[in-house]
């Protein structure tokens, strides 16, 4: 499965906002439109963010490329998409790397391709690294916890969280996946649950205040995540959600995990407190598909992630192997 295809002059995005209900895909020639198709979450997920805003720049290249001052047009391109979403760190991490090849090659338009087409195809390569990795911490019979998506939707394909969880299963490990609804715009009922049945992966939809009854239960053996920033300690920010799960877990005694490639780590700021958290619109929290589920006037707070202490993570998967603590040391390394 795939949310993102590049189609030399235009770039094609399956529109996240309509799932599962329906399969439609949306195309994109100016930039300025991608980044509002971040904005909106047409398209979304860390990786699939930095993925889109590496093709945007191509379509900006596209667009200065005869311009006098091709680099200062092209900065303000960057601006634009920096300016969609704050929290995952791919987007910025892929802006900067097509930035530097412009600045390098100029307006060489196969040149800046080739690299929004390599900041794609190298994302696949994490992905199936981490699940590779990841897949040796999941026992035989797994019964897994997820929360939002970090699918192949939300990556170039495959997926971070949801690699670990396919390369499990195909290695017959796998009993069941639970899948948090993740409110307030659900992407683990119309994404994650979406991709697994696909896979034909068995995976049980619950509401996210039922995760605590189910590990009560006994019925949860790990938690798997994704992350959207990663700081130098460890602490990470991931979908508004992930940090009750941490504690959750924590006073179970269950192992609690993310996977994230090295593109989600920003060694820039010491802690979580630095990270950056994108506060969205109360409608979210008021109601969802237009239909209004909290009286009008009411106050809300909807912060689309939250950042869960490094010292309730079990370890972190890499493309590059396991993370565990002292993280600090490992992620500099
Ligand atoms: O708001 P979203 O849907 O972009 O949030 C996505 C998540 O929180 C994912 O877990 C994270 O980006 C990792 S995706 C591999």
């Amino acid at each position: 499965m795939e949310a993102i295809r590049w189609e030399h002059d235009a770039l094609l995005l399956l529109d996240q906002t309509r799932l599962p209900a329906a399969e439609s895909w949306l195309r994109y020639t100016d930039y300025r439109e991608v980044a509002q198709a971040i904005r909106t979450m047409v398209v979304r997920g860390a990786p699939a963010i930095g993925i889109a805003a590496g093709y945007a720049m191509v379509l900006a290249a596209r667009e200065c490329a005869g311009e006098a001052d091709f680099p200062a047009s092209m900065s303000r391109a960057k601006e634009i998409l920096a300016a969609s979403r704050p929290t995952a760190v791919n987007l910025f991490w892929a802006l900067d790397r097509m930035e530097r090849c412009g600045t390098a090659f100029g307006p060489d338009l196969s040149r800046l391709e080739e690299e929004a087409q390599a900041i794609h195809r190298e994302d696949i390569r994490m992905n199936r690294a981490m699940g590779q990795a990841g897949a040796e911490l999941v026992p035989q019979g797994a019964r897994i916890l997820t929360h939002c998506n970090a699918g192949a939707l939300a990556t170039g394909g495959y997926g971070t969280a949801l690699g670990v969880i396919r390369a499990a299963h195909a290695q017959g490990k796998v009993s069941m996946v639970y899948a948090d609804e993740t409110r307030p715009l659900l992407q683990g009922a119309r994404l994650t649950a979406y991709e697994l049945v696909r896979d034909q992966i068995p995976v049980t939809l619950i509401c996210d205040n039922m995760a605590g009854a189910l590990m009560a239960q006994g019925k949860v053996d790990l938690v798997i995540v994704g992350c959207d920033r990663m700081a130098a300690n460890g602490d990470f920010a991931n979908k508004i959600g992930t940090y009750s799960l941490a504690v959750l877990a924590r006073h179970h005694g269950i192992p609690f995990y993310t996977a994230l490639p090295s593109s989600t780590i920003d060694l820039s700021i010491p802690d979580g407190s630095h990270i950056p958290v994108e506060q969205r619109d109360g409608d979210e929290v008021t109601g969802f598909a237009g239909v209004r589920t909290g009286p009008a006037g009411v106050q809300t707070w909807n912060p689309s992630f939250d950042v869960t202490p490094h010292n309730l993570l079990t370890a972190a998967i890499t493309e590059r192997g396991v993370l565990r603590p002292p993280f600090d040391r490992g992620l500099a390394k």
